[in-house]
């Protein structure tokens, strides 16, 4: 039976052309600085968003990490929404590992965080009660609310803000590429005024490996020894790279594809009985769905019945879901997903 998974875009299978070029791939110790294929990702993603510098990592998280890590001492706080990923999904890492405080605000509705709440969230330098805030984070797109991409202008605010702060601001832009690619737009134009920003090839670009943290020369230095200090150190990590560079030469246009058809799907889910989908959505590649109130199952029951006709996707609550779109998720999935919703759903009510 094929399976159809709609549980995340971190499901992609590295493309044929990326397997072919991980086979060829040129590498050497990137330990020592010199594998040329771990290098010409570092170039190209440097480049692709326009910052000094970066710097292949394991994965999102590590990513996120490293950038908190090299700007953040023991006892500073880093702002971030309560619906981010730092917050929400990475083992408290900041807090473990570096002895970073979280100080979480509330994500509106748009995924933003309002300007206000991070002005009410700065602590008094001059209090040695308090910690000293030294970072904001934004996610773009951002996960939990539906996938939203935020806009250039919000993030130049941001920075703008965090700047007159004497803060730095980070981007968890795991998506970033889904963001400029709805939002029409440069990445670039989306980090600009950032300090940092980590971005996965692992996910809607199909790589089956790794990120890339950009930003400045003197902290992907820092980070490049804090990768050390976590066992991040990869060398001959070329053969990953290698994806990466043509996740980032290949596939990065055709993810409106997967926005087209996150819409076409959730445009036929709204037809399905007992379903339940915001106005407005989907933003990008993540269709969130809610039961109506009227269904006497919970969100788990109907996740295992759909897998059982061969749909995977995620519950996200007692009564919520999420479905993802990306590159291994063609027409028929999505025609599949509809009708086997349908099924179950008649048969439950
Ligand atoms: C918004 C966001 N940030 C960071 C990550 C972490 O990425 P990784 O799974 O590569 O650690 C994820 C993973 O799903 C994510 O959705």
């Amino acid at each position: 039976m094929r399976l159809y998974d709609f549980r995340s875009d971190t499901v992609t299978i590295p493309t044929p052309l990326m397997r072919q070029a991980m086979a060829q791939a040129e590498v050497g110790d990137d330990v020592y600085g010199e594998d040329p294929t771990v290098n010409r990702l570092e170039a190209r993603s440097a480049e692709l968003l326009g910052k000094e510098d970066a710097l292949f990592v394991t994965s999102g998280t590590m990513g996120n990490l490293l950038a908190v890590l090299a700007v953040c001492e023991r006892g500073a706080e880093a702002i971030m929404g309560r619906q981010g990923h730092t917050f929400l999904h990475e083992a408290g890492g900041v807090s473990v590992l570096g002895g970073v405080c979280m100080h979480t605000i509330p994500n509106q509705p748009d995924g933003s965080l309002a300007l206000e709440d991070l002005q009410g969230a700065l602590r008094n330098p001059n209090d040695f009660h308090e910690p000293i805030s030294r970072m904001v984070i934004l996610e773009n797109t951002q996960n939990a609310c539906g996938g939203m991409p935020l806009e250039p202008e919000y993030c130049g605010s941001v920075a703008a803000f965090a700047r007159q702060h004497g803060l730095t601001l980070h981007i968890d832009g795991a998506r970033i590429f889904n963001a400029a690619v709805a939002l029409g737009v440069p990445a670039a134009e989306l980090v600009r005024s950032a300090d940092s920003v980590t971005f996965c090839l692992s996910k809607g670009l199909c790589a089956p490996v790794g990120s890339v943290l950009c930003g400045s020369r003197e902290m992907i230095d820092k980070a490049r020894r804090l990768r050390k200090m976590l066992g991040g150190g990869m060398r001959q990590a070329g053969i990953l790279a290698a994806a990466g560079i043509v996740a980032l030469d290949h596939m990065i246009a055709r993810l409106a594809d997967d926005h087209q058809r996150a819409r076409r799907l959730a445009d036929a889910l709204l037809e399905v009985r007992g379903l339940r989908i915001d106005k407005g959505t989907p933003y990008t590649n993540m269709v969130y769905l809610a039961l109506e109130p009227t269904v006497n199952h919970n969100a788990a029951e109907i996740v295992s019945l759909l897998a059982q006709q061969g749909v995977l996707i995620g519950d996200t609550g007692e009564r919520t879901f999420r479905l993802v779109t990306h590159n291994d998720v063609d027409d028929e999935a999505v025609d599949t997903c509809v009708k086997a919703f349908s099924r179950v759903m008649n048969a439950l009510m």
